[in-house]
């Protein structure tokens, strides 16, 4: 959702926020803004639009300062305008904050506010954080204040706020259901709602825990529990590279994710999983929860659960608490890239009593600290808001807890030969580009894969695009398939090939577009255009032949738009609202 970052310390602050912000981009873009401390007074520039072109527009560097907060927004409360924008203040413009997630209660407190002939700029519920905390430090010094001020807020928060009028100078930091981590540097501290924001400046990290309060200096940190004593939160050290988080030479993150698979996918194969396969081994009933892509890695962990005869079903995490009764006999396993998605919590939550696995690529996330186990994807930052690599990598984790580490070496050697069909893909891609509506079907275990490569293409390509087992077209789809409308079919040689091919001839029959990936002969004939994946491969090993290509494929389709794949509209890469 929205991104956040504060600084404290030497550097020229506008500097590192809007670094920050660029970093902090995929969470949310539709406006941003920043607010520096000079000379005890506020100087605060925001707009809507993205980062780049806003910071250079409204020349955010130029502000002097060396502390201050930066705020990347992704609109859930108010339009997108200049007043709803980020930072906010109060009235004096002595208290400025910047916060991502939804306060709940805010017309019990706006109208509170209004009462007491407090001014409202915009449509925000965020805005009500800067009025409330003025008015509760007019009784009280700023940190209890603040404390007061967090613990009026209903519903969800990450926020960074600053007084001028603060005699020792520092940020106020709070959070509750929304990411909020402090960087530790030498004599200057960062504060972010996400790690790759702050890896030029610290590898040391300290992510705040639900309900705590923080107070960063140029000195260090302290942090205190809701009922306001201090506490120690565990520091943790990453070992990547500021580089990671950059595009490296390639025109989009996404490409660059996509690629950078060949080599995350041994770091993957190498995570320990074996707590978690105990674990499994423990229970006979197992809900996995999890949404979008990840419920995608989660459809097919549940479908190789149960042919290894465990009681198995993918959840949509956030339908899983008014469909499922899990209770102290179900092992629930939650995926999720970000670790932080609010409907994936919410679903651990409805798990109850249940133990619970956590499968993410975020070290340290809230889904991390509510799980009894978890497995690490180990893929490295991912910034494109398009899952690739991260989504690469749940399939190896799933396939590892089921099938063991060595059936899985070939896999970089497999992403590395599908990696080199691009040039063909982008040729298929032009044929797409033009076309409203697309269809991808499988079946089996490669039906994860199709709805998959769906979601991808919709997300970035703008075309309406569903997904099928291909046995389901002619139960009402088919009447959709006229002269030329694609159908990417899926099309690897195993037990289920003889009725998908009979589907692709029905697609056939009625003037369809037919695009396969497969290593069958027959099926290729078929085809208006085919990607071949190799000849002999375990067929364990088959949902990564095949959706390397579909991520090119809706990538290239993407660019040909003129869309930028790394920020499609309305979305997000993490997504903290229910
Ligand atoms: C994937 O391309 C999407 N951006 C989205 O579906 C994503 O997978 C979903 O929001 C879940 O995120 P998570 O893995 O961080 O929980």
């Amino acid at each position: 959702m929205c991104g956040i970052i504060g600084y404290i310390g030497l550097r020229k602050a506008s500097e590192v926020l809007t670094e920050g912000l660029k970093r902090l981009e995929y969470r949310g873009y539709d406006s941003v803004g920043i607010a520096v401390v000079n000379n005890r007074q506020l100087e605060i520039k925001k707009d809507r639009g993205m980062v780049d072109e806003v910071s250079s527009a409204l020349q955010f560097t130029t502000v002097e300062g060396n502390i201050g907060v930066g705020h990347t927004r992704w609109a859930t409360n108010g339009v997108v305008c200049r007043e709803n924008a980020h930072p906010h203040f109060n009235e004096k413009k002595t208290i400025v904050a910047v916060h991502n997630g939804v306060v709940e209660n805010v017309s019990e407190l706006r109208g509170m506010l209004e009462e007491k002939e407090y001014r409202f700029s915009s449509d925000t519920d965020s805005e009500i954080i800067p009025h409330l905390l003025e008015e509760n430090h007019k009784t009280q010094p700023l940190l209890q204040a603040f404390m007061e001020t967090a613990a009026q807020l209903k519903g969800s928060y990450a926020i960074v706020a600053l007084s001028t009028e603060d005699t020792g100078e520092r940020l106020l930091l709070a959070r509750k259901n929304s990411p909020l981590i402090i960087g530790v540097g030498r004599g200057e501290m960062f504060c972010a709602s996400d790690i790759p924001a702050m890896l030029p400046y610290t590898k040391t990290f300290v992510p705040l825990e639900e309900g705590d309060v923080a107070v960063l200096t140029r000195h260090g940190y302290k942090i205190f529990s809701p009922d306001g004593s201090e506490v120690e939160r565990r520091q943790i050290t990453v070992d990547w590279d500021a580089e990671l988080a950059q595009k490296g030479g390639y025109p989009h993150f996404m490409l660059k994710e996509i690629f950078d698979q060949r080599h995350f996918i041994n770091e993957t194969i190498a995570s320990d999983i074996s707590s978690a396969r105990q674990l499994i081994d423990e229970y006979e009933k197992i809900d996995v929860v999890a949404c979008g892509t990840s419920y995608h890695a989660g459809m097919l962990l549940a479908y190789l659960l149960s042919e290894k005869g465990k009681i198995s079903q993918a959840y949509i995490a956030s339908d899983y608490q008014f469909i499922a009764k899990p209770g102290k006999k179900t092992l629930a396993i939650a995926i999720s890239q970000s670790g932080e998605t609010a409907d994936v919590l919410q679903a651990l939550r409805h798990a109850g009593d249940s133990r619970k696995i956590a499968i993410t690529n975020t070290v340290g996330s809230t889904i991390t600290r509510v799980s009894d186990e978890t497995v690490y994807l180990n893929s490295g930052p991912e910034i494109g808001v398009a899952a690739t690599k991260t989504f690469t990598s749940q399939l190896a984790i799933v396939s590892k807890l089921i099938y063991g580490k060595q059936r899985l070496e070939p896999l970089s050697g497999l992403i590395g030969k599908m990696l080199e069909k691009e040039n063909q893909i982008k040729e298929i891609a032009t044929g797409l580009a033009g076309k409203e509506h697309a269809f991808f079907i499988a079946r089996g275990m490669n039906v994860p894969i199709a709805y998959e490569g769906s979601l991808k293409f919709k997300e970035i390509t703008y075309i309406h695009s569903e997904a099928y087992p291909g046995g389901e077209l002619k139960h009402g789809t088919l009447s959709l398939i006229t002269e030329g409308v694609p159908v990417i079919a899926l099309a690897p040689r195993d037990k289920a090939l003889p009725k998908l091919f009979g589907n692709i001839k029905e697609v056939k029959a009625r003037g369809g577009m037919v695009v396969s990936v497969t290593n069958d002969g027959e099926v290729e004939k078929e085809s208006d255009y085919s990607v071949r994946i190799p000849e002999g491969l375990d067929p364990a090993l088959y949902p990564f032949a095949l959706v390397v290509p579909l991520q090119l494929l809706a990538y290239h389709v993407s660019v040909l738009k003129g869309i930028n794949p790394d920020k499609p509209r309305n979305l997000a890469k993490s997504v903290t609202v229910e």
